[in-house]
């Protein structure tokens, strides 16, 4: 199926209008698996209805969810960049040295192991404040679909496997199906997802919390954007964290140019920030 690239232009747009990710012109290839994809799952004649639908407000409410959904990049793992996790334990040491409550955001969860391994950092934690501290972690995404899986907090054996130790495995995970001819699908045990929120939330749209955070992570999400809306989301973040606040970022993004509201804090193998003072 073909997909010409005035229909390209037009759907690269839209998706950058709704979710601020870019698609410049020579990562058009990415979407075009996408946009066949969902002309066949909304049973279309081809991309060129899809883009008639759209314009014509044809598409029902989950349909556009799903159109919206399939231009995400969700890619994530169990402790992805394990230093970021042992970097995050310093600064929840430090936190808690001085209060018994944490709370966390992480601001692009994507299919939700991110958070789980926040939990993980906590309740595995050799320092006894960090352990006993009284935590909550709100985790979001743009994407229903994802979330639905975080929420869930069902992975599949390969899922688990990628990243995530046997010992913590067993301690913190239970096995739903285990029969020879089908693969284990593990779910994730209460103690892990009592404290953990799940919430849709478009980080370009306006979005406000009851309380501030004492950390943020907001990973491998920026790098999609545009410098104007990186700004922007960055200037809230800014507004939501507690006075010396500290935000965590991934491993290829940094806030040179976006930001002077936030002091680096130099830690090996993690883009850790501590929010300044006015
Ligand atoms: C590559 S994943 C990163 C997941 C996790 N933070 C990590 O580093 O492993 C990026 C996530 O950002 C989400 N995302 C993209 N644009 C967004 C937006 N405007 N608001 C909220 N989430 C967004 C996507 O749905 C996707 O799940």
């Amino acid at each position: 199926m073909e997909v010409s690239v005035e229909c390209l232009r037009f759907f690269a747009a839209l998706i950058e209008s709704e979710t601020g990710i870019v698609y410049s012109e020579p990562n058009y290839y990415q979407l075009i698996p996408r946009i066949v994809e969902l002309t066949q799952t909304f049973a279309l004649s081809g991309p060129d209805e899809l883009r008639r639908s759209v314009e014509e407000h044809l598409l029902t409410p989950e349909q556009r969810h799903h159109l919206i959904d399939a231009a995400t990049n969700n890619e994530t793992s169990f402790f992805r960049d394990r230093k970021v996790f042992e970097a995050i334990h310093e600064v929840m040491t430090t936190i808690t040295s001085e209060k018994d409550t944490l709370k966390i955001w992480s601001a692009a969860c994507s299919t939700g192991q991110e958070s789980y391994s926040l939990a993980m950092t906590l309740l595995e934690s050799k320092n006894e404040k960090v352990k006993r501290s009284i935590y909550s972690i709100l985790a979001s995404d743009i994407s229903e679909r994802v979330l639905a899986k975080a929420t869930k907090g069902h992975y599949t054996e390969l899922e688990i496997d990628r990243g995530l130790e046997s010992s913590l495995r067993s301690k913190y995970f239970e096995q739903l199906t285990q029969s020879q001819n089908l693969a284990s699908t593990w779910r994730a045990k209460k103690v892990l997802s009592e404290h953990i929120h799940f919430k849709k939330i478009n980080l370009l749209e306006r979005w406000t919390h009851s309380s501030k955070f004492d950390i943020v992570l907001c990973r491998n999400v920026l790098i999609y954007q545009n410098v104007e809306n990186k700004r922007k989301v960055i200037q809230r973040i800014f507004d939501n964290l507690e006075p010396s606040g500290y935000l965590i970022l991934g491993g290829a993004e940094s806030l040179s140019g976006i930001s002077e509201d936030f002091e680096h804090v130099p830690v090996a193998g993690a883009v850790v920030y501590r929010k300044l003072s006015a």
